[in-house]
């Protein structure tokens, strides 16, 4: 097998801040994502390609395979289980917190609290540990909508600057977990082509080093 390397990444937030650990890694896309219709994107490095597809995808290529590495943030990791992966490394971008959010005022009494979220795993997790029993729908986006119009109580959703949720008349009302990316490895690809990817790592590992500097 040859030690090409294949990178899973999402466009966006993820892609714009891992560009920098790559460079730092000797690593530079061809093409922008953002403008580009393509989906693997040729590198510098002839043996290096970037594999643009969705965030909540990266961990299910990178499980079965079809890249060798990924960028995930720790809420999709959290969400997938993990199966077949190592997370070798926090690459200390994306920060953000995955919350329980809601109206600041509101109680729910004598009935089952109905919570709309995209990690429907994480929530119930979180509500099993508590020892209540919740309802959970599950919504792909704009979670922040569903108190406003009566399809929820209460949404579990990543929060930054906190934002998005005072400009929809909500607050944080319970933290559930902190969030950051993660550089993931398929575990088979960690024996096969063990010396190119801890070469990767650590070159991302001197990069997220270099940054806090
Ligand atoms: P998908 O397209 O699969 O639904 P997405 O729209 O959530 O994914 P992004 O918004 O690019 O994808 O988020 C990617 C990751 O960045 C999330 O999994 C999370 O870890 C982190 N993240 C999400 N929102 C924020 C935010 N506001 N601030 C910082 N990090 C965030
Ligand atoms: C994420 C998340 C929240 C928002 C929180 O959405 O789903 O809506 O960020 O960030 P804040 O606390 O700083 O306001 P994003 O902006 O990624 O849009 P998305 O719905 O396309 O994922």
């Amino acid at each position: 097998m040859s030690d090409t390397l294949t990178i899973a990444l999402s466009k966006g937030r993820i892609f714009q801040e891992t560009l920098p650990l790559l460079a730092h890694a000797g690593i530079e896309p061809l093409d922008d994502p953002d403008t580009s219709r393509k989906l693997i994107l040729d590198t510098n490095l002839s043996d290096v390609k970037l594999v643009i597809i969705r965030a909540s995808d990266v961990p299910t290529y990178v499980q079965y395979g079809a890249t060798e590495v990924g960028v995930a943030g720790k809420d999709v990791l959290m969400e997938h289980g993990g199966e077949g992966l190592y997370e070798p490394l926090d690459l200390e971008i994306a920060k953000c917190r995955l919350m329980v959010a809601g109206p600041s005022q509101s109680a729910v009494n004598g009935r089952r609290m109905r919570i709309a979220t995209k990690y429907v795993n994480c929530t119930r997790r979180y509500f099993a540990e508590q020892g209540r029993q919740v309802e959970i729908i599950k919504l792909y986006g704009s979670m922040e909508l569903a108190p406003l119009v009566g399809l929820a109580d209460r949404i579990v959703d990543v929060v930054d600057t906190g934002n998005t949720l005072k400009a929809n008349g909500l607050a944080p009302l319970h933290h559930i977990a902190d969030i950051s990316s993660r550089l993931i490895v398929n575990k088979a690809a960690m024996k096969m082509k063990s010396a190119r990817i801890k070469a990767f790592i650590r070159d991302m590992q001197a990069a997220v080093i270099g940054r806090r500097q």
